[in-house]
């Protein structure tokens, strides 16, 4: 007996075993995990997950793996923070944070890659890979390392210089494309048809991967006392992210561990690559965007692979999504590091500034308990936050210099809030 039943698919719901496998070979939808929620229920309870890690792994029974061998890096369990600043800032009554930014390659990749590594090493696969934005490169890369297996990762080679470090430094074979995201995936595709007993965590093993990302409600859910809240605001690329964590939520409700409720899902793209958003926004269908330009690179993302999940659940759920610019979502950046002392890379400036026209359009209520996810970390995007900073003044060390320039600098200040 086990809590997974196989796989099934999300458009015709024909059943298929566990295997590396994505799409449904009668209608080519994509293919979702099938679980046994009576079994499930069966074996859950607050206290089994209470005594568990502090890490994704306390939600084990909800997660589509039979092994307890995890590839675990200490992924999540991350603290619940009420943003009593930022809240104030934007003027909702009650904000929460989850900073995803502290996972073990600094986004909430490390979610979805350690659960899809540990999967892939159940099925026996003899290398794994990615195509990605960057975060999800770095995330595949370190659990490569700590499982001991060949990493096969493609990038867009104009991403930023602190994500291709990061991703070179845990030794994975890295293939910068010549190209966008879209190319890199569709090279990425090719190679894994080519290879089959490679599994490459976001496309022949999707269905597991996506799963880690529920585990951002459970833990919002556990640490609000077993509660959904009313919102939440997601940042969007693939669109996988804000589907799963609504799904976490629905879930929890069906195992019995948390009251009934209807939580709204939002989500956020930058304007320049925003497929998703702008559908939502002009409730049309879903039209890839081709010749992209943004900042926000780990975002970027033209023809999204779950786009339709995206937004499908937004509408459902009477959610709503926003597409700031680009110096918006710098704005952002700099709103979060100064309330609440968080530093977030564009994808994270993408989602608060998201957060913040949504509030001022009224699509999200002044009186909803709503939480906002920041999924990845300022530190790998320095090339393009330093641009909109100042650098500090440099004086030789005596006292009078020191007094003379604070008074300079107080004076400034002065002046920048006049005005
Ligand atoms: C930091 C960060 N946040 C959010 C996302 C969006 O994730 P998804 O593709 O699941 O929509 C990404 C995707 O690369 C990301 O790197
Ligand atoms: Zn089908």
């Amino acid at each position: 007996m086990s809590h997974i039943i196989g796989l099934k698919c999300t458009h015709c719901g024909e059943e298929y075993p566990a295997t590396i496998q994505n799409t449904c070979h009668e209608c080519f939808g994509l293919l979702a995990v099938n679980y046994d929620w009576d079994y499930i229920q069966d074996h859950i309870s607050k206290e089994k997950i209470k005594s568990g890690p502090n890490s994704i792994w306390r939600y084990a029974d909800l997660l589509p793996v039979e092994t307890t061998d995890y590839v675990d890096l200490g992924t999540g369990y991350n603290r619940l923070q009420r943003a009593r600043h930022l809240e104030e800032a934007i003027g909702l009554d009650e904000l929460y944070l989850i900073d995803d930014s502290v996972n073990p390659t600094y986004s909430f990749k490390d979610r979805v890659t350690s659960v899809a590594v540990t999967k892939a090493l159940e099925f026996g696969a003899k290398a794994i890979g990615c195509a990605s934005t960057g975060n999800l490169a770095a995330s595949v890369g370190a659990h490569a390392a700590r499982a001991g297996i060949p990493a096969y990762i493609l990038i867009p080679s104009t991403i930023e210089l602190g994500k291709i470090t990061q991703i070179m430094i845990y030794g994975p074979r890295v293939i910068a494309i010549d190209g966008n995201y879209d190319d890199a995936n569709r090279l990425a595709n090719e190679v894994v048809d080519l290879h089959p007993d490679w599994a490459f965590v976001n496309l022949n093993i999707r269905p597991y991967y996506t799963e880690g990302s529920k585990t951002l409600a459970y833990e919002t859910a556990e640490q609000l006392g077993w509660n959904a809240p009313d919102h939440f605001v997601a940042p969007m690329a693939s669109g996988s992210l804000l589907s799963a964590i609504h799904r976490g939520y629905k879930e929890l409700m069906k195992v019995g561990l948390i009251p009934e409720k209807d939580v709204r899902a939002s989500g956020s793209q930058p304007l320049n690559c925003s497929p998703i958003s702008t559908a939502v926004q002009r409730e049309s269908e879903i039209t890839p965007v081709r010749d992209y330009q943004t900042i926000v690179h780990s975002l970027a993302i033209g023809n999204p692979s779950e786009g339709e999940n995206a937004k499908e659940t937004i509408q459902r759920s009477h959610g709503y999504a926003a597409t700031p610019t680009d110096e918006e979502v710098l704005e952002a950046i700099h709103l979060l590091a100064k309330t609440e002392g968080i530093f977030t890379e564009p994808a994270g400036g993408t989602t608060v500034a998201g957060l913040k026209k949504l509030v001022e359009e009224g699509y999200i209520e002044k009186d909803e308990k709503t939480v906002v996810y920041i999924t990845g970390n300022g530190l790998k995007a320095q090339d393009t936050i330093m641009r909109t900073l100042k650098q500090p003044e440099a004086i030789k060390p005596t006292l009078t210099n020191f007094e003379e320039l604070i008074s300079k600098i107080s004076r400034k200040e002065k002046e920048i809030i006049i005005a």
